[in-house]
């Protein structure tokens, strides 16, 4: 039996959907614990590829049951249009569980969301558009609307008749933007209510119950470590906690209940949106990234920021999440490079770090400082264990372990489930020890 986490590492779209896929085999529940319709979480399977923006990635494997859980906030419409697109897929949804604690993103969350970004002009996020900050702003205000009060009719009636009010003032006053037809949004989520009744749980008495049966359970992280409104790159940021310690709080289990956490890196760096990024390269080699890696947004198609793997923020992330092992992915988008860097320190106002900076002003200021490995020039996505690389991506892979600390145990060399070598189980093999010795990983 065990319970593992899987993370980002960085700053989203780390491939964290095709590594949940993957290790989903072995699972028996699969658990989203944060965010919301954010997050896109790409699946490719015999040539079929699934853009996942709420249901975890395990929905892909028929016996596997997928809970949407408290810590999340759900757009009933989004998440209708993907039970849709999987169902024509012929894809099962009917072990798909939604916590009836998470909360509702409403249409207003969204044209806030887009509103208060044009406000803040210069000092916008790059947010995604989806009322995702304003959702989880709601509940923090303890205004917001939850799964349950949209189960029942008369509760949503009230409820969604006060609030549409109260955010009538803001809309028109502040945003001026015509105001809401409560009636309307009632109408309209009351039939998303229908549409996912029969799936609404307590999802914590679900898992628990999973717990006690000795189940399998993989808790799903969206976005990144960096993205993390506490320990990220503040205010560059989301609304959620996707780090390894909101999976117990939006799942609603104890620390206790987890075995192990495995984080998702690149072998580069990526970012979306607004917000400061050491090792980013707009030009030249940031240019062939983004082509190679195909680095365009999941959800909104937004072209994301490309640079050099950033040893401090994955160390970092390490010790945020207790990270016991990576997962390496996209090392196949490096194969045609004469030279490799990988940012290994930073720089501010000259003096050298080794660690990555809570104050968001100084990290702002840092300069990366690299160190350059040779490119081994040739394709790795028919490698299926480390001996068949050549010999500088596995000294790359080597480099990376050293320098974060921690064993890598997957590495991933194309999109597909087949292009992946396992160096070593990550969920039932040893914890650290045995695959990392004396700073490097054991070939
Ligand atoms: P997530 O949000 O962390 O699940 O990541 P995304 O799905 O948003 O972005 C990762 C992208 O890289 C997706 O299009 C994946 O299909 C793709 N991908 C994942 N692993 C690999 C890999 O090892 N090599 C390549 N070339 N693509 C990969
Ligand atoms: P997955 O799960 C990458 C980024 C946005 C923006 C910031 C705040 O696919 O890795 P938000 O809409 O959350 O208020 O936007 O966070 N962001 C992501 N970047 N991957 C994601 O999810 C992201 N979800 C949000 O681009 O910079
Ligand atoms: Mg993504």
């Amino acid at each position: 039996m065990a319970n593992v986490i899987v993370i980002g590492a960085q700053w989203g779209d780390e491939g964290k959907g095709k590594i949940t896929d993957l290790l989903s085999k072995s699972a028996d529940v699969v658990v989203r614990y944060q965010g919301g319709v954010n997050a896109g979480h790409t699946v490719v399977v015999n040539d079929k590829t699934f853009k996942l923006h709420l249901i975890p990635s395990g929905i892909l494997y028929p016996d596997k049951e997928c809970i949407i859980g408290s810590g999340t906030v759900i757009d009933p419409k989004v998440l209708i249009q993907e039970l849709d697109q999987l169902q024509a897929l012929n894809i099962s949804t009917r072990n798909l569980l939604i916590s009836q604690t998470a909360h509702v993103t409403m249409p207003y969350h969204r044209l806030i969301d887009k509103a208060s970004e044009e406000l803040r002009g210069e000092r916008k996020l790059g947010t995604t558009g989806r009322g995702i900050g304003p959702t989880y702003a709601d509940k923090s205000e303890r205004i917001g609307i939850r799964i349950l009060d949209l189960m029942e009719p008369e509760v949503l009636r009230e409820q969604l008749t006060w609030t549409i009010n109260y955010k009538n003032v803001i809309l028109e006053k502040l945003y001026n933007l015509p105001p809401l037809d409560p009636q309307e949004i009632i109408t309209e989520y009351r039939e998303y209510a229908e549409r996912l009744r029969p799936h609404v749980v307590d999802a914590s008495l679900k898992i628990y119950d999973a717990v006690k049966r000795r189940r399998n359970i993989l808790f799903e992280g969206a976005q990144g470590t960096l993205l993390d409104l506490d320990h990220g790159t503040y205010p560059y940021v989301t609304s959620s906690n996707p780090v390894a310690g909101g999976a117990c709080v939006g799942a609603g289990i104890g620390p206790t209940m987890i075995d192990r956490v495995i984080g998702v890196a690149k072998a580069y760096t990526t970012r979306v949106g607004e917000g400061p990024f050491p090792t980013e390269m707009v030009e030249g080699i940031g240019q062939i990234l983004c082509e190679r890696g195909a680095e365009f947004g999941t959800t909104t198609g937004r072209k994301r920021r490309c640079g050099w793997f950033d040893a401090v923020i994955v160390r970092y992330a390490v010790r945020i999440n207790g990270i016991d092992c990576l997962a390496i992915t996209k090392l196949d988008v490096l194969d045609d490079l004469d030279e490799i860097k990988i940012c290994v320190a930073y720089e501010i106002d000259g003096i050298r770090t080794n660690e990555f900076p809570s104050n968001a002003r100084q990290f702002a200021r840092c300069k990366p400082i690299y160190e350059t490995l040779p490119g081994w020039k040739q394709s790795t996505e028919n490698c299926r264990t480390l001996e068949e690389l050549p010999k500088q991506a596995l000294d790359y892979l080597k480099f990376l372990a050293e320098l974060t600390e921690v064993p890598i145990a997957i590495v991933s060399l194309g999109a597909s489930r087949e292009r992946t070598i396992i160096v070593e189980d990550p969920i039932h093999g040893p914890k650290r020890a045995l695959l990392y010795a004396n700073g490097t990983p054991v070939a």
